[in-house]
């Protein structure tokens, strides 16, 4: 740990951008299960489902309100979450270099934003699960869901009352989950992914924290850093590809996310 922390204290001291990079291991400790986790399956009539078949624009094509139900689960447990240390800490490194710092999330469960990260230093590459947007992209606008839109169980079916409230408040089509899906691709005015790009390859500093390393746009934005001459520090509590770069870099923590982020922001912001 302590060569991580004088990595990034030398990093900081150097011009260039701080960047963090989230993945759904920071949240697991507000007790949202990660993806590749094992909670995360599903069951639609004597089927199982994996997350990776669910979140596909060809499984909402063929099945709308079994997709909708799901991630109508996933925001109840998301919106009963509360942010953790890790959240917190990073939300003041926002604070503490209000021209410098930017912070890159994979997650869409909304926890960065609660916790006090300031939008305009805050990139949803993957989309934010209370938001949805039309399914015929008749507008690329985001809208909240609906407040009398319920958090639903496991398992139970979107009623005819919820389904009428999820409709595109510009064309009145279906409206769909403001996510990325995994048959989609990245774009900038939904996903940021030009602004994403741009802010690695100015980085003195990334720090990566609780990402398996499996989604593109995470891939371009840890070798624009390197190829930057950025430090690139990985936080998670297991071995992952990111953390084969880091440790070539300014080093790996193995640890808990909320465990270890209020010491390394702490360290990176008392110069
Ligand atoms: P994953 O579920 O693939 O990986 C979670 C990572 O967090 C793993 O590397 C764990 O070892 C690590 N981890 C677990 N608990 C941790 C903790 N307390 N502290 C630190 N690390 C911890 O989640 P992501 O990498 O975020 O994309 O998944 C990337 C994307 O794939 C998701 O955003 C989603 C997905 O499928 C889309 O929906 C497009």
């Amino acid at each position: 740990m302590e060569h991580v922390l004088a990595a990034c204290r030398a990093a900081v001291a150097r011009p260039g951008r701080v960047l963090a990079l989230t993945g759904a291991g920071v949240s697991a400790e507000s007790g949202i299960p990660t993806f590749r986790g094992k909670e995360g399956y599903w069951t639609i009539g004597a089927r199982e489902y994996h997350p990776q078949e669910l979140a596909t624009h060809e499984a909402f094509a063929a099945m709308p309100w079994s997709v909708w139900g799901w991630y109508l689960y996933r925001r109840g447990v998301c919106r009963r979450a509360a942010p953790n240390a890790a959240h917190l800490a990073l939300a003041q490194l926002a604070r503490g270099l209000p021209e410098r710092f930017a912070l890159i999330t994979q997650n869409v469960d909304g926890l960065h934003r609660r916790a006090g990260s300031p939008d305009a230093q805050t990139f949803a590459i993957h989309g934010d699960i209370s938001l949805m947007r039309c399914a015929n992209d008749c507008v690329l606008d985001r809208f909240p869901i609906p407040e009398a839109v319920p958090d639903l169980a496991r398992g139970d079916e979107v009623s005819a009352a919820t389904r009428a409230l999820l409709e595109c408040p510009r064309c009145g089509g279906l409206a769909r989950p403001h996510v990325l899906w995994f048959d989609e691709s990245y774009d900038e005015p939904r996903f940021h992914l030009d602004t994403v790009r741009r802010l690695a390859g100015e980085a003195a500093l990334l720090l990566v924290a609780g990402t398996s390393a499996q989604t593109n746009l995470p891939w371009q934005v840890v070798t624009l850093a390197g190829r930057a001459g950025a430090t690139i520090v990985d936080i998670n509590v297991e071995d992952n590809p990111f953390g084969d770069i880091a440790a070539a870099s300014g080093g790996c923590v193995r640890a808990p996310a909320a465990t270890v982020m209020p010491t390394i922001v702490e360290a990176m912001l008392a110069r």
